[in-house]
């Protein structure tokens, strides 16, 4: 496994629409104006510098329309054969299952941690979290898909995994209370949140400071990428590395993995 670090995505300081600010005039004291001054140089040399940790997380979203209408409509069916997905999520030849071990072992997840595995479906990776964090953590798996809950929570307990907590989420939402989880894990479930902007803000906030998320998804490199990946992810890494950042999330580090050709494994975290 290598480390390569990435700096954050570039991003747009918020501001009035152009044409907005000369047809403004404002009375200001000169002492004002030099404090103004002092804060916008500061607010200029902090986005040229990188200092980013300092930009203020944005604010809750307005109602978002779906970025991908009808991308979860399988899981969603209440006939959902869980089987059929254990076979399909849990083969060897799927390469994020097969790296699965290697991949929690990068993470370094902290034993007595709180971990939410974001769209966990069948528990690929749950039983992992669970052992890495101990009985003194915390795993929350998390699913819009009833079927899959009911799975995991059977799966955890056939396991022994009395630290697993399986749990419904809303399209636009993990559900979880504020300052309550240390990590979230999205594995192959980025580029099926319909509400990306929505479901990011909540696990914002329910993230405690320093929070990170670890994402894992498909390369989607138009003509190199397989048809059905072009068609499936909306997204290029680039693009979900802007997203996160508009959303309030520093990229820390994108991981590397001799084993995974596909799929790239990107470090945020929550500022
Ligand atoms: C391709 S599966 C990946 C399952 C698992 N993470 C893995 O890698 O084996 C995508 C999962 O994301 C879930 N999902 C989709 N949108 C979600 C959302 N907004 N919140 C939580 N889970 C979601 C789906 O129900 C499905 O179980």
């Amino acid at each position: 496994m290598n480390v390569k670090f990435a700096p954050p995505a570039s991003f747009a300081l918020p501001g009035p629409a152009a044409g907005c600010v000369d047809s403004v005039v404002m009375k200001v004291p000169p002492a004002r104006r030099a404090a103004i001054g002092l804060a916008g140089l500061a607010l200029v040399a902090c986005s040229t510098l990188g200092c980013s940790s300092t930009r203020p997380a944005p604010p809750a979203p307005p109602e978002e329309a779906s970025v991908k209408p009808g991308i979860n409509d399988n899981f969603l069916d209440p006939e959902l054969d869980v089987d059929k997905f254990v076979e399909r999520f849990e083969g060897e030849s799927r390469e994020v299952f097969a790296n699965r071990a290697a991949i929690v072992e990068a993470i370094g997840v902290r034993p007595g941690s709180t971990v939410a595995d974001v769209g966990a479906g069948t528990g690929a990776y749950t039983g992992l979290f669970a052992e890495a964090v101990g009985l003194d953590g915390t795993v929350y798996a998390l699913d819009i898909a009833p079927n899959f809950v009911e799975h995991l929570e059977r799966r955890a307990t056939e396991e022994g995994h009395l630290n697993v907590v399986a749990q419904l989420c809303s399209e636009r939402s993990v559900d979880l209370p504020p300052n309550s989880i240390d990590l979230a894990f999205i594995c192959d479930v980025y580029h099926h949140f319909e509400f990306p902007r929505s479901t990011m803000h909540s696990l914002h906030e329910a993230l405690r400071e320093g929070g990170e998320v670890v994402i894992v998804d498909f390369e989607r490199i138009p003509g190199v990428s397989r048809e059905w990946v072009l068609g499936h992810v909306r997204a290029g890494k680039q693009e979900v590395f802007a997203e996160l950042d508009s959303y309030g999330f520093d990229l820390v580090e994108e991981l590397e993995f001799d084993g995974l050709q596909e799929n790239w494994v990107g470090r945020f975290r929550k500022r």
